[in-house]
């Protein structure tokens, strides 16, 4: 799905602009998830897990382009990738084609500016048009930050995984699933 871009005022009066990736993204986008996996403990990922190529990522920008209600949103700050989010479908399958899962990440030193707000804003009001019922995702207990930002954009707890996450240092995460419904 191809979003129209937005630009946005920040909470320090700058201007963001959110936009659907492009190929041509690809590779700023693989540097990016290989710095955010080292900025938070909370993603799925270790920088050295992060080994796809831009022949891949680029194939994927391409394919959820062309998807009917897939996204891949990137925001630019100072011309800049400063984040992105994600929605994909687990399955293609007809029962739970309603539903979809979404990841967010923004660059650390940008955390607190309301861009993530603004991505998933965006997310939701393009996910809705595009006919879907609910979002989905997991955050990993202790994100209080990103938790706090779902709750504040409509999303509830629906349920809570043991043992979700082990950490090298031998921490171990649960997880909490989170549900925006887009009906109401
Ligand atoms: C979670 C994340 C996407 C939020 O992005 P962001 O651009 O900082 O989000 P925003 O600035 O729009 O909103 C931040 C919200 O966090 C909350 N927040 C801010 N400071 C906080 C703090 N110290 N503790 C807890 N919550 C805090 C507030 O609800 C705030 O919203 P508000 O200021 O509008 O009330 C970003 O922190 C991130 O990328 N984290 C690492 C990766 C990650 O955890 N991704 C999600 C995996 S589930």
């Amino acid at each position: 799905m191809i979003v129209e871009s937005k630009l946005f005022t920040l909470k320090d009066g700058r201007s963001c602009l959110l936009r659907s990736a492009r190929i041509g993204d690809a590779d700023n986008l693989i540097a990016f998830m290989v710095l955010a996996a080292a900025e938070s403990p909370y993603l799925i990922s270790y920088p050295d897990e992060i080994s796809v190529n831009a022949e891949f990522e680029g194939a994927l920008i391409e394919r959820i382009s062309q998807s009917a209600d897939e996204m891949l949103l990137i925001a630019e700050y100072g011309g800049r990738l400063a984040g992105f989010a994600t929605t994909m479908k687990r399955t293609s399958r007809r029962k739970v084609r309603h539903r979809i899962e979404m990841g967010i990440t923004v660059k650390k030193s940008l955390w607190g500016k309301g861009i993530g707000r603004q991505l998933i804003q965006t997310i939701i009001e393009a996910s809705r048009a595009g006919g879907l019922e609910q979002i989905e995702l997991g955050v990993f207990a202790g994100n209080e930050r990103a938790r706090r930002l779902y709750e504040a954009m409509g999303f509830v707890e629906t349920g809570f995984t043991p043992n979700a996450a082990k950490l090298d240092d031998g921490t171990v995460l649960g997880e909490y699933r989170m549900m925006r419904t887009l009906t109401e």
